[in-house]
């Protein structure tokens, strides 16, 4: 045992006193998670026959039309290689495929925040029914003690498809922020960790095993030795990568004077240097002409890049695409705050007119549908904090809304509090109360003074109505700002008036 610690690099003391442990839970044995073989020794053909898969990439592109606006280049692209990627699987594998190996479209995205990178990639996983797993490229070191480990991406996706190897290994696996990992940019630390992540990485994408018990993970290498002990054998499980997809994505801001450059190069030569860096809106349509070579300049590996056949570029979302995004029913941005509302019982309506200025706001902070969540949040929120305390049980944002939501929310409360004041009034004393627009301009003023709720403000100036406009026998009653101001002067005269029309 003592020896084992020791080649695992352990204190052999604390090794016990782990597997002692072990030993008394072991009544039971740990629960196994898998249940096919290792890698490579099940009968040939049984991944491949047992995967169901026959979607077209066109019926994938009008699955994601559903959910994703605009983009339609970037999603004819990842339809297409992911739809084919999946189909080739189906074929018999045959030998000329294992000699001159096997080209992956592993899809690099270019884009800019919030335009639908990584929604995309989630709904093409989710309606493949593939596992999927989602990293940032920033969390990986190279030797995987400081960050993680790129191998972990893999053992992930064991654990998204529930311990089923034969599944994760037609997964998907999808890093963010790859531009991060780009050498010639000294933001992140030393460049040689950088591009031995890329390295890593490579390793991945092309065709490796990895073992499913992370060498930094000390609990699971214990796990194995206690299984060693136990059976007799070491059994080592391992993931191959070979048909795992891998999409990698980022904004790589500044590969755009990189393609200017380039292309400056081959049109007017030396002088080209001088040029000023391309606007913005150039910019976008020139990272659409991004090649290998562009971005190896930008920081990577040749090898890196060439196992990314595939490159699909993202456009910036313009507010009528903002817009188109709010005003789809399946829109997760509106369904999200609807359902903040309706935890409290609220429902929630959006105008069309609101909704087109909330996209024209969102254009201009240009984060794409990112924008939208942080501008519907600043007008909400108020409501949201005031509305569950107060039963209003719905709330129409409108253009009003949108503009002044501070005002908005005042007069709502306003008159809900004056419509309860009424509706307690009916109720007490039969009679059916109403309030001019003169009535309410006062209202509104003496609430102000005197810090008071409208009901409770009301309840106190028309204490004695009750009783007097039933002397006056009133079924109906418009309450003028005179009643407001004076109350019981007013009273007084309407009955004084009253009896003295009767006489
Ligand atoms: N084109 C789009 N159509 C509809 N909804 C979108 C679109 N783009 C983004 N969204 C919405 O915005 C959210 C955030 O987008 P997403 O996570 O895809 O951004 P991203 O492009 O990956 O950005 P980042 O680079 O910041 O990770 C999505 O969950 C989705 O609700
Ligand atoms: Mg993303």
């Amino acid at each position: 045992m003592d020896i084992r610690a020791e080649k695992m690099g352990l204190d052999p003391d604390t090794l016990r006193q782990f597997l002692a442990r072990q030993y008394q839970a072991a009544a039971q044995p740990p629960p196994e998670v898998q249940t096919a073989g290792p890698a490579g020794t099940d009968p040939p053909g049984t991944l491949r026959e047992g995967l169901e898969f026959d979607l077209k990439p066109e019926e994938l592109i009008t699955y994601l039309d559903q959910y994703v606006i605009g983009q339609s280049e970037a999603k004819a692209i990842l339809a297409t290689k992911f739809c084919t990627h999946f189909n080739r699987l189906r074929l018999p594998a045959d030998d000329e495929e294992e000699l001159v190996g096997n080209i992956k479209n592993n899809v690099l995205m270019i884009g800019p925040t919030g335009v639908g990178k990584t929604f995309l990639i989630k709904l093409i996983a989710r309606r493949l029914g593939v596992p999927f797993v989602k990293a940032d490229a920033t969390k990986f070191s190279e030797t995987g003690y400081v960050g993680g480990d790129v191998e972990d991406l893999v053992r992930e996706l064991v654990r998204e498809a529930a311990g089923d190897i034969g599944r994760a290994q037609y997964g998907i696996i999808y890093i963010d922020e790859i531009d991060k990992i780009a050498t010639s940019r000294n933001t992140y630390g030393p460049d040689v960790s950088r591009s031995g992540v890329q390295r890593n990485l490579l390793k991945l994408m092309e065709e490796t095993e990895v073992d499913i018990r992370s060498p930094h993970d000390i609990a699971s290498q214990m796990e194995s030795v206690l299984q060693m002990q136990r059976t007799g054998k070491a059994e080592r499980r391992k993931v191959n990568t070979r048909h795992i997809l891998f999409v990698v994505s980022g904004a790589f801001s500044g590969l755009e004077e990189i393609i200017a450059r380039r292309l400056n190069r081959g049109q007017i030569g030396f002088r080209a240097s001088a040029q000023p860096p391309p606007e913005p809106a150039e910019g976008a349509r020139l990272v659409s002409k991004a090649r290998a070579e562009d971005l190896v300049a930008y920081g990577f590996e040749s090898e890196f890049i060439g196992r990314l056949p595939i490159i699909a570029v993202l456009d910036e979302l313009g507010w009528t695409e903002l817009l188109e995004i709010l005003r789809n029913p399946k829109s997760s941005v509106i369904l999200a705050k609807k359902r903040d509302f309706l935890a409290y019982g609220i429902t929630l309506e959006f105008t069309d007119e609101a909704l087109q200025l909330l996209s024209q706001r969102a254009g201009e902070e240009r984060t794409g549908a990112r924008a939208l969540v942080g501008v519907i949040e600043k007008v909400l929120l108020h409501f949201e904090r005031r509305l569950p305390s107060v039963d209003i049980p719905s709330l129409k944002v409108t253009r009003e809304v949108v503009e002044d939501p501070t005002g908005s929310l005042r007069e709502l409360l306003f008159h809900h509090s004056l419509s309860r004041f009424c509706a307690g009034f009916l109720a007490a004393h039969g009679i059916r109360l109403e309030f001019p627009p003169a009535a309410l301009a006062a209202l509104r003023q003496l609430t102000l003074a005197r810090d008071l709720p409208p009901e409770e403000l009301c309840r106190q100036l028309l204490a004695d109505y009750g009783h007097g406009l039933r002397l006056i026998e009133q079924r109906e009653f418009a309450v003028g700002p005179q009643v407001l101001h004076h109350p019981q002067e007013t009273l007084n005269e309407l009955i004084k008036e009253f009896y003295n029309r009767r006489r």
